[in-house]
């Protein structure tokens, strides 16, 4: 903000609601949001904001850029947006340490039982030390699989592979010879992965061809000792089917920040079956990139991209 802030010949609009403690509140409500894009050239957008063609029809002729404050943008439609003439853009590269970060974070809390075992030890139920009391599992020399071979899942596997002693399994469009080189990290089938691996990570973006790319089958194939961990968006896993084998003990865990149906938990209500409810499973807020110095430098990105644009320059992150 303080970017476009100093740009004299810029007039910056920033929607502002009540935030509670930990800095969260409502989006801009879609209605909202089409009345006051209007007469804008450039849109700095969060993921939480669908830019459909009607947003962009109220805009008007004169919108150039719309940068998005994320990597991912499947909440924009990039069609409506060429046809338009508007350009796109994120913030790649900056945040994939953050979130390797917490992909290894949540991998830990989950094979170590640490949300499970705080809650257990707030409540007062350790009484004694005990030999086989919530035993738990050594990472060393396992095997750790990635749903996408990308720059996040690059950074999950080097602290994986160099830090844990963790095996890289690695499922991808591309070959990624650097990833192979510098992890040992092997290439196979989706379904090969989830055989083999005893953490499964996604680390995909959210396409028509990626939605439920985890369902029924991919669950069952995984071990009963297995986890999966999802920080990158939900609907590439069917929570309906992640609910089952967590049910039927098909799997070890799962650890989210992403949910199919986000910002709820269950997309189902009537199910009887909760994410909240399973003991084997720690849920975040979709934080992953929430590290300080990368919201920073997101911003800082995004900022970039619309005062290239609108200076008639190329943008630094411009998506297709
Ligand atoms: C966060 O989820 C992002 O896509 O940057
Ligand atoms: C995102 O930055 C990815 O390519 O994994």
């Amino acid at each position: 903000m303080k970017l476009l802030k100093a740009k004299k010949d810029f007039e910056v609009k920033v929607w502002q609601d009540k935030r509670d403690a930990y800095g969260s509140g409502p989006a801009i409500p879609y209605k909202k949001f089409l009345k006051e894009v209007k007469g804008a050239h450039a849109i700095l957008c969060m993921l939480t904001e669908k830019i459909d063609e009607p947003v962009i029809k109220a805009a008007g002729p004169q919108l150039k850029v719309i940068a998005q404050n994320a990597v991912g943008y499947n909440n924009i439609d990039l069609i409506a947006a060429k046809k338009h003439g508007v350009t796109i853009t994120n913030t790649p590269g900056v945040l994939s340490r953050a979130v390797a970060e917490h992909t290894i974070a949540l991998i830990m809390a989950i094979s170590k039982r640490i949300v499970e075992a705080d809650r257990y030890t707030r409540a007062g139920k350790y009484k004694s030390w005990a030999p086989l009391m919530m035993l738990t599992t050594e990472l060393s020399g396992k095997t750790l699989g990635l749903v996408g071979g990308g720059r996040i899942g690059s950074a999950t596997a080097h602290f994986a592979h160099h830090g844990l002693g963790m095996k890289i399994l690695y499922t991808d469009v591309i070959k990624n010879k650097h990833l192979e080189k510098e992890v040992k990290a092997k290439k196979t089938s989706l379904l090969n992965l989830c055989k083999k691996s005893d953490v499964v990570s996604v680390h995909v973006p959210l396409l028509p061809s990626t939605k439920y790319l985890i369902d029924t089958k991919q669950l069952a194939a995984m071990k009963k000792t297995a986890f999966l961990v999802n920080t990158a968006r939900g609907p590439i896993v069917r929570e309906k089917a992640l609910l089952r084998a967590l049910k039927k003990k098909q799997i070890a865990g799962a650890a989210l920040d992403v949910f199919e149906c986000e910002p709820l938990i269950d997309c189902d209500v009537t199910d009887h079956m909760s994410l909240r409810e399973m003991e084997n499973v720690i849920l975040t807020p979709h934080i992953a990139s929430a590290a300080t110095e990368t919201r920073d430098e997101m911003a800082k990105i995004a900022a970039k991209n619309i005062i290239a644009v609108l200076g008639g320059r190329k943008p630094l992150n411009p998506v297709s």
